[in-house]
């Protein structure tokens, strides 16, 4: 067995409040360090916040405030989200935190002395949603394959880290060692890019552009590139270079990530260990992505799933077991809350919580309240004990390949063999017969043994479940993974609590959410700084009404729009996402009228047209009594 586990998630954008994707890695994380603490194993788990870049820039502008401040926002909503979702970290990076700012210097300044960094042009295209630069043959029809938004096209001067270098090192180390990135798809997907020549990877930005991020140690006029800071979280979590956790968790580190962040991890991310002379990690595991109702997750679409509102609706346990249950870990899956209620019913209702209620109240109705002694055991108990020997070495084996979903397999066929033994055993025919007291007792205690064992194999992926079978068996020293290997660990003589079901059965109720609701459960940005009346008239809003209007062609959401005010005039919206022209015609709007001219797409705008933002969509302003067109808005 290894001797220490070190697991983490990546850390997460700022920009953002979480959903099922970032909780649904972070609770794999949880599992492999509940399961690894669970065998006596040395375990660290970090996760963190990512909050330098651009696009936390671009975010704290819209909300009108500095990046500090919205940093500090949504950082901590992913720090309290953790623990509601029975998340154990160990550790939480800031990538603002000092002794991360210290450790991304130290690097730098390190491949810089050895000559890995070197001062040089860049011409290429940026997408501000991914924070890098494709190049052209990586865009699908000119657009960020990720965002399918048009990358802006830079030139600039930039310091450059000399991955190609390293290239043909990556390609051996990724080939000697089968596992470096699993499962094979992605190893496969890994080598694919270093098929092609690796170019240098441009790692600063002018402070000139974005003064938001890590200064450059050698040029104060520099900024990190935000890939090359947050990837160093990983080794700063540690205490790099000389904490003694660095020496206990480096290089065992696992990192667990989705697809779409391979590229920097597969990639820049060992090739920047190499040149800093720090060992590469042991494993890059990458799952699938999330998808809702078969569509991808996004705010525009509004199907954004939020893990606390599942958690308040259905509990945790549930909602823990249903997203690692229906995942094949690497694969993309598809939420459906339909789907999640079955399960609930199925595997947690039917299956396990069943079982805990059947087998506890025989337990108590007919002994004393009390573990009984087993004292004539029979031929045909073999198959619970053959049957969990087995499932724990089986959960094991998926656990070393993170077939989590196929652990949990193994631990209900469990399950459903000690259910299908209550029932050809028959306790209750045996309760009518005194003198098969002795039998009907090693049953009994054979059942309760049994969900010992269930309630150890469940507690990395259900802890609360776990804990209150764990109760209701009486059972009070912690039980570690070894004491499943043996039958018969369960003490006799324990105080039984017999309690409520676990898992009330749930009824699926298709409900559309209201506009409303979604809107008043997403906390509104932090207010602006107050002004005065002076600087609030210098806004010239006005009704206008909507004669015209057509999608913006190659646009995803631009829609042109020719509104009256005081004459025609033509402006531009962003709201193509929940809005066809059809619907804007002959509304009447308020329009920002005196904002100057701008071009979005090489399309002039003049004006701009209100509406809210929230996860919901956008929703247009209008009036309650159609105005005169033009009249003046205070
Ligand atoms: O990429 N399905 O941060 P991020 C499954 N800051 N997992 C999902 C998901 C989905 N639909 N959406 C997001 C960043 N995730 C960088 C990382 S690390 C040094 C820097 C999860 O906030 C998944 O783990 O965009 C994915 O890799 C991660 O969130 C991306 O988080």
């Amino acid at each position: 067995m290894e001797s220490a586990f070190y697991i983490t998630t990546p850390i997460y954008y700022v920009n953002a409040s979480p959903h099922i994707g970032h909780a649904y890695t972070t609770i794999v994380a949880d599992v492999l360090a509940r399961y690894h603490r669970l065998r006596g194993c040395r375990t660290f788990f970090s996760t963190g916040t990512d909050e330098h870049g651009e696009k936390i820039v671009e975010a704290a502008g819209k909300a009108g405030v500095t990046p500090k401040e919205y940093a500090d926002t949504i950082s901590a909503q992913f720090r309290d989200l953790w623990p509601e979702l029975a998340v154990a970290n160990d550790y939480f990076i800031r990538t603002t935190d000092a002794n991360h700012i210290e450790t991304v210097r130290r690097i730098l300044q390190k491949v810089y002395d050895a000559g890995d960094i070197y001062f040089g042009q860049y011409e290429g295209f940026y997408c501000v949603g991914c924070e890098r630069f494709y190049m052209e043959k990586e865009l699908l029809d000119e657009r960020c394959p990720q965002h399918e938004t048009v990358p802006e096209h830079r030139k600039e001067s930039n310091y450059f880290f000399r991955m190609s270098k390293y290239q043909p090192w990556l390609i051996r180390h990724i080939e000697e060692n089968q596992d470096f990135i699993r499962p094979e798809r992605y190893r496969n997907e890994a080598l694919a890019f270093l098929r092609e020549p690796l170019e240098d990877l441009c790692i600063s930005r002018p402070k000139s552009r974005l003064a938001w991020g890590i200064t450059l140690p050698f040029n104060e006029n520099y900024v990190t590139y935000v890939w090359f800071d947050a990837l160093i979280n990983y080794v700063t979590a540690v205490g790099y270079p000389d904490g003694e956790n660095f020496r206990t968790f480096w290089p065992v580190a696992q990192h667990l990530i989705a697809k779409d962040i391979l590229k920097p991890h597969g990639i820049y991310w060992p090739t920047m260990l190499k040149a800093a002379g720090i060992e590469p990690y042991k494993h890059l595991n990458v799952h699938g992505y999330w998808n809702v109702d078969q569509s991808k997750m996004s705010k525009s679409l509004g199907n954004v799933v939020r893990p606390l509102d599942l958690k308040d609706k259905y509990g945790l346990d549930p909602f823990r077991y249903f997203l690692l249950r229906d995942m094949v870990f690497g694969l993309d899956s598809s939420f459906s809350e339909e789907a999640f209620v079955q399960r609930i019913n199925s595997d947690l209702a039917n299956d396990l919580g069943n079982l805990v209620s059947r087998t506890m109240t025989m337990a108590v109705r007919y002994g004393n309240g009390r573990v009984p002694e087993p004292t004539e055991a029979a031929a045909e108990d073999r198959i619970l004990k053959e049957t969990a020997a087995r499932v724990v070495a089986e959960v094991e084996a998926c656990f070393a390949e993170l077939g989590l979903h196929k652990a949990l397999i193994a631990i209900w066929e469990f399950i459903n063999v000690t259910n299908k033994y209550i029932v050809e055993r028959e306790p209750w025919v045996l309760a009518k017969d005194p003198a098969r007291k002795g039998r009907l007792e090693t049953i009994i205690y054979n059942l309760l043994d049994a969900l010992r064992i269930t309630a150890v194999l469940i507690s990395p992926f259900m802890p609360d479940t776990a804990a209150k079978m764990m109760d209701q068996l009486g059972i009070v020293v912690a039980q570690d993974f070894e004491s499943i290997r043996n039958w018969g660990g369960l003490k006799a003589g324990n105080e039984l609590k017999r309690e409520d079901s676990l898992f009330p059965r749930v009824e699926f109720k298709k409900e559309e959410k209201k506009l409303e609701e979604i809107q008043k459960a997403v906390s509104p940005p932090p207010l602006k700084p107050e002004i005065g009346y002076e600087e609030f008239e210098k806004v010239d809003l006005r009704a206008a009404k909507v004669i015209a209007a057509e999608m913006i062609p190659k646009s995803n959401k631009l829609i042109r729009l020719t509104v009256e005010i005081d004459g025609e005039r033509q402006i531009v919206a962003g709201i193509g996402n929940d809005y066809t022209p059809e619907q804007l015609v002959g509304k009447s709007i308020v329009v920002v009228a005196n904002l100057k001219p701008a071009k979005l797409m090489g399309v002039e705008s003049r004006g701009m047209l209100l509406a809210t933002d929230t996860e919901g969509g956008l929703t247009v302003l209008g009036f309650d009594r159609p105005p005169a067109t033009g009249a003046k808005i205070r």
